[in-house]
């Protein structure tokens, strides 16, 4: 919900640091609509037994409360360790993995440790939007190179900027937001031999990709590799906020040094934790989320769209000869997907069936006035 406007100064009148101003702030907008599929969250809720340990493990931390939690989150920590182990098949133990509040906090972290004044972060875009927005926030220059025409990482062009550039930061999000690509092992390989600097390989949506994890490459890479991860997709608990990396021990080491003591609360990590146990019975949703992202993939090209192959819990589709025009049209008929901003485009989360099957009944009925003529793509 936003907050009515209140009359103010305006940012103008403000002593803004100069790199933000002109900037714009993040913002997926928050609509009360019937059919939200526009932040690639989880459609199923938590299941009652969930909700019921959540809500045991935070009364029990409440009691608590009058201290200052855990600051190295060891427990919790600990049990992503496991988790990620079984989910990556790779042996990560309790110093390999931090923890902070969502994997947007992360990757500042990992900005404010490694960017920064007179430091450079690259990202092949278009990718995630938060990427160059926490670049601005922590006064790291911003690189940004444009992906092929299938929307793919062009490697070669990769490893020229790369050449070109010497970043210090590179991220690389995969699958990738907003197109749903994964990329190689081998392909980020490359990437890796020629970063001068650190290379955060965003895996926000992995469990929906049958991709092997860049955790893999932790061995291979240990002052290079970064694999940032969160709990808000998969595993439904994206209001939990609670994001992790794996990566070297020295990694957790460097960004000890920035993180703000305390910083993951006791109920945050209580919560997660109680999440965590659940965690087979929650993933259980990602298979059907994977058979739903098909089934709607197949279902708009057999309307005529030409959507990018997915491997993560969202579509993107088109081509639209007036994209805003044509979001504004499913948001008339209570459908609200994700203008991220790419000519001719729009991005759907998948989710729940009967979301889905109103998702491509509106498609449907925009085939004929929306989607682009031949003409017009020339
Ligand atoms: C690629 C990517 N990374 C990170 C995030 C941030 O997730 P959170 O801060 O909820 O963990 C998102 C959220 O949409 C995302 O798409």
């Amino acid at each position: 919900m936003t907050a009515a406007p209140r009359p103010g100064v305006g940012l103008d009148a403000l002593p803004l640091r100069e790199n933000l101003r002109g900037s714009s702030a993040y913002g997926a907008p928050q609509l009360e609509v019937p059919v939200q599929l526009n932040t690639n969250e989880n459609p199923h809720p938590p299941s009652a037994e969930l909700v019921a340990d959540i809500a045991a493990a935070v009364s029990e931390a409440a009691t608590d409360l009058n201290r200052y939690p855990d600051r190295d989150a060891v427990e919790l920590r600990t049990d992503l360790a496991v988790y990620l182990t079984r989910q990556t098949g790779v042996e990560l133990d309790v110093d390999m993995v931090w923890a902070a509040n969502g994997s947007n906090e992360i990757l500042q972290q990992l900005l404010q440790t490694f960017g920064g004044p007179g430091r450079s972060a690259m990202g092949f875009v278009p990718s995630y939007s938060m990427h160059p927005i926490l670049a601005a926030g922590t006064d790291t220059e911003w690189i940004p190179v444009q992906r092929g025409a299938d929307l793919a990482i062009d490697i070669d062009t990769a490893l020229t900027a790369l050449a070109e550039y010497r970043p210090d930061v590179v991220f690389v999000t995969t699958p990738n937001n907003p197109t749903g690509h994964a990329v190689e092992l081998d392909d980020l390989r490359r990437l890796l031999d020629a970063a001068p600097g650190i290379v955060v390989v965003d895996e926000a949506y992995a469990e929906f990709s049958p991709s092997p994890s860049a955790c893999m490459l932790l061995a291979e890479y240990p002052t290079k590799l970064v694999v940032s991860r969160t709990m808000s997709k998969a595993f439904a608990f994206a209001g939990g906020r609670l994001g992790y990396f794996a990566a070297d021990p020295a990694f957790v080491e460097a960004v000890l040094l920035v993180r703000l003591p305390y910083h993951l609360s006791v109920i945050a990590q209580a919560a997660a934790g109680a999440a965590l146990r659940h965690s087979e019975e929650t993933l259980g949703s990602v298979a059907l989320l994977a058979a739903e992202r098909n089934r709607v993939t197949s279902g708009l090209e057999a309307l005529g769209y030409d959507v990018l192959p997915s491997e993560a819990n969202f579509v993107l589709y088109g081509p639209f000869a007036d994209a805003p025009r044509t979001w504004q049209r499913y948001l008339d008929a209570g459908v609200l997907i994700r203008d991220v901003g790419i000519p001719g485009r729009l991005r759907a989360t998948i989710g729940l069936q009967s979301e889905n099957d109103r998702l491509l009944q509106v498609s449907a009925g925009l085939v004929a006035t929306e989607i682009m003529t031949t003409q017009e793509k020339r």
